[in-house]
């Protein structure tokens, strides 16, 4: 079967974004100590620099992780220690306070945009906020808490690349230069063209979803069933590579973050969740995940799902690109030691609510979630 749109887990980018008047920035972006960086990890790499952890340092890091973070770590030279994380996704904070008391910081991670834990006294804090740009937690927003903050705009709003670094105390990290401008008017054409692939009109729709089909190497890896191996590999960089993560962003991606209403970006998150829960897709995520706290801004909708392959393609072909969430932690991770983690690596599904999807856009996923979920 093939579908007349394509609807991914990450926003697309709206020409409107990049024309329209700045918006009154939302935390992180009313800070003065925030610097926008050219990718996450290299906002984790300012982050770790700026407060002087490095060869001799000791961090404490989840054990369930995306990978670029640690690598952060390790290229910077610090000791890594892993501390529990259960099959819940809930950190074990008896773990992280212990774990935490014999190293110099602690790495907090929010998962989807919900709560992390509370910093541990004693050391340094690295909050990584970066699915949860724009989240509030009950105390404060998602990165607001620790020495320093990382952040991702560019899983959030629809930018070609983008991380960004906050420190609390003092200015803001200095970046240098900027990324390779054809691959990110590559990255600009192609979040373009997933706009498109969700347009109202039905003809812009299917062309640009059959261009997506035919160029995109996830989707293909998706239906041969090799999306593990082309997702992953994030790990065995060079130092180099973290200093060209940690330049500037793309122009145009300063220019969006600025213009981006970063409350409406929540509202319209939060509203997208809400339906998949309301629509019975709560059974299948894991427990805490399954209702919305306030003030959350849901980076997607995590499903638990036995036949992960078989699902993503029964989705790709209702025009639903599924993702499949961290299926492989970084290698300096024990895996046999935090074993509780490999259920989530193998079947966790993460679905798409983000701000661009109004609700006929939800309707078609809930309908392609069910069907893909009820056999
Ligand atoms: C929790 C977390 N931190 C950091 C990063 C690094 O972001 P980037 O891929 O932009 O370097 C990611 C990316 O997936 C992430 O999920």
């Amino acid at each position: 079967m093939s579908a007349d749109l394509l609807i991914g887990v990450y926003p697309p980018m709206a020409p409107r974004a990049i024309l329209r008047r700045p918006a009154p920035p939302l935390f992180p972006f009313n800070q003065p100590g925030l610097a926008l960086t050219h990718l996450g990890r290299g906002a984790a790499w300012l982050a770790l620099g700026a407060l002087g952890l490095g060869p001799g340092s000791r961090i404490a890091m989840p054990s369930y992780h995306c990978g670029s973070e640690v690598e952060a770590a390790r290229l910077a030279g610090c000791e890594i220690d892993f501390y529990r994380v259960d099959a819940n996704l809930q950190v074990d904070r008896e773990d992280l306070a212990r774990v935490a008391a014999n190293s110099d910081a602690a790495y907090l991670i929010s998962y989807f945009g919900f709560e992390i834990p509370a910093c541990p006294a004693g050391v340094l804090v690295i909050e990584d906020a970066a699915h949860a740009l724009f989240s509030d937690a009950a105390d404060g927003p998602i990165g607001s808490r620790g020495d320093a903050a990382v952040f991702c705009p560019r899983k959030t709003v629809g930018v070609p690349d983008g991380g960004a670094v906050l420190l609390r105390t003092g200015p803001s990290p200095a970046t240098e230069g900027h990324p390779n401008t054809y691959a990110m008017m590559r990255s600009a054409a192609s979040l373009l063209a997933g706009r498109a692939a969700i347009s109202h009109s039905r003809h812009l729709r299917s062309a640009a979803s059959r261009l997506i089909a035919k160029t995109s190497r996830a989707d293909a890896a998706a239906r041969s069933g090799e999306l593990t191996e082309v997702v992953i590999g994030e790990w065995d960089l060079e130092v180099g590579d973290m200093e060209a993560a940690a330049s500037g962003p793309a122009p145009l991606t300063a220019r969006i973050v600025d213009r981006t209403d970063g409350a409406g970006v929540r509202a319209a998150r939060r509203r997208n969740y809400e339906i998949l829960l309301k629509g019975g897709l709560g059974e299948y995520a894991p427990e805490p995940f399954r209702h919305l706290p306030p003030g959350v801004a849901p980076l997607y909708f995590p499903l638990s799902v036995n036949d992960r392959e078989a699902t993503l393609i029964r989705l790709l072909d209702r025009g639903i690109r599924g993702l499949e969430v961290w299926p492989v932690p970084h290698p300096l991770l024990d895996r046999q030691q935090f074993s509780q983690l490999e259920p989530a690596r193998s079947n966790l599904l993460a679905l798409p609510v983000h701000q661009l999807l109004e609700p006929w856009h939800m309707d078609l996923v809930l309908t392609a979630a069910k069907s893909a979920l009820i056999r």
